[in-house]
C-alpha cells in the first residue's frame, strides 16, 4: 500500500465516523460529491447579488458613488460587529473562566475593529473629494429624510463598546452616572436628543423612522449588553490588575478611531457639502449638524477611565 493510499483511507475513515455520528451514510455523500459542480468565485461571494444592490434614485453620475461608499461602510461595520459580538460573548474578566488567552483574544478583536475603522477613515476622501458638489446637492434632495444617522449598525457598535451611561446625552449625562436600568439609559441616548427639534420637542421624521425600525432590537441589545460591554470588561481588568499594556493601548486607539478620527473625517465631508447652504436646506436627517456632529460637543468616550482628565477635556480638538 502506498503512502497516498493510507492517507486516503485515513480520511475516508474519518469521514465515515463523521457522517455515522449523524446517522448518515458516507457512500451517499460521496455520490453527492460526484454529482456536485465545482464552486466558482462569483457564486461563493454572491457577486451577482452584490452588484445588483445599487439602485440610484436620480440620473446624476455621482449618486452611485454615494450609494456604494455607504454600502462599503456598512460592510466594514458588519466586520466590526463580527469582532465585537465575539468579544462580548467571551467569559467576563474576573470570573473563573477568564484566562490570559481571553485577554489576548480581546486585544486582537479590538485591533481588528480599529483597522476596519482606520480603512474607513483613510478612504473617506471618496466622499469628501470624490463627488461633484452641485450634483450632490441635487441628488440629496431625492433622499430626504434618509440619513447615515439611520445606520443601525453604527449604533450597535457603540452599544457593544461603551456603557450606555457614557452614551447618554451630555446635557443629562452626569445625572445618569449611577443609573443601571438599560432602558432608562437608552431613552436618554445622545442621538435621540440630536434629532429632536429643541423648540417644540418634536422628533424629526428621520428619528421616527429609525426608532420604528430599530427600537425593539436596540432595547434587546441594551438589556443583553448591560454589564457586558467591552468597556465593562476593560474596567474590570483595569481595576483587578489584569489589564496589559497591549490591551490598554489597543483600547485607546479604538476609542480615538471610532469616536474622534472617523467622526472628524465625516464632519469635514458634511462641512464641504453642506456649509454655506441657506438655512432652509438642512441636512437630510434634519439635525442641526454643526452643533450635533463635532466629537468635541458629543464627547462620546467609550473608555473614559483609560484617558487622563486633560485628554478627556481636549477630546475631539485634535486627532
Ligand atoms: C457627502 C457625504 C456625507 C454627508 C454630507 C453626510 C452628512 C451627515 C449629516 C449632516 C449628519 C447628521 C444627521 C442629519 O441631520 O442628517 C450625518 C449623520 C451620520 N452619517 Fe453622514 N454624511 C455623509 C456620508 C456618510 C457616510 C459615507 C456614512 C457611512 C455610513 C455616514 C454615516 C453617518 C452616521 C453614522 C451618522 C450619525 C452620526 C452621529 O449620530 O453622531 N455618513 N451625516
Amino acid at each position: 500500500m502506498t503512502t497516498l493510499d493510507s492517507e486516503l483511507l485515513d480520511r475516508l475513515e474519518a469521514l465515515r465516523t463523521k457522517y455515522a455520528a449523524s446517522g448518515q451514510s458516507l457512500i451517499d455523500f460521496l455520490d453527492g460529491l460526484l454529482e456536485a459542480d465545482y464552486i466558482t468565485y462569483w457564486d461563493y461571494i454572491r457577486l451577482d447579488s452584490l452588484l445588483s444592490l445599487q439602485q440610484p434614485r436620480t440620473p446624476h453620475h455621482d449618486e452611485p458613488i454615494f450609494i456604494m461608499y455607504h454600502q462599503i461602510t456598512e460592510l466594514y461595520f458588519k466586520l466590526v460587529l463580527h469582532e465585537l459580538d465575539a468579544a462580548v460573548a467571551a467569559p467576563m474578566p474576573g470570573t473563573a473562566n477568564w484566562t490570559p488567552a481571553h485577554t489576548e483574544a480581546l486585544t486582537e478583536h479590538v485591533r481588528r475593529c480599529t483597522r476596519y475603522f482606520g480603512a474607513l477613515e483613510n478612504s473617506f476622501a471618496v466622499m469628501t473629494d470624490g463627488m461633484n458638489r452641485e450634483q450632490f446637492l441635487r441628488f440629496r434632495m431625492a433622499l430626504i429624510p434618509a440619513s447615515g444617522f439611520q445606520s443601525g449598525q453604527y449604533r450597535m457598535i457603540e452599544m457593544a463598546l461603551a456603557r450606555l451611561n457614557e452614551l447618554v446625552h451630555l446635557d443629562v449625562r452626569a445625572d445618569y452616572a449611577d443609573v443601571h436600568d438599560p432602558l432608562a439609559l437608552l431613552d436618554k441616548i445622545y442621538w435621540r436628543g440630536g434629532a429632536t427639534i429643541a423648540a417644540t420637542g418634536e422628533k424629526t421624521l428621520t428619528l421616527k423612522q429609525f426608532e420604528s425600525k430599530y427600537a425593539k432590537e436596540f432595547a434587546e441589545r441594551a438589556v443583553a449588553l448591560s454589564g457586558q460591554t467591552v468597556s465593562d470588561r476593560a474596567r474590570i481588568l483595569e481595576e483587578q490588575g489584569g489589564m496589559t499594556d497591549e490591551l490598554r493601548h489597543a483600547l485607546r486607539e479604538l476609542d480615538a478611531q471610532v469616536n474622534v478620527r472617523w467622526p472628524m473625517q465625516h464632519l469635514k465631508t458634511a462641512g464641504r457639502y453642506l456649509a454655506k447652504q441657506p438655512s432652509d436646506t438642512r441636512a437630510t436627517g434634519g439635525t442641526n449638524w454643526p452643533k450635533y456632529l463635532p466629537p468635541k460637543f458629543q464627547l462620546r468616550i467609550a473608555f473614559p477611565f483609560l484617558w487622563t482628565d486633560a485628554e478627556r477635556e481636549a477630546w475631539g480638538t485634535s486627532s
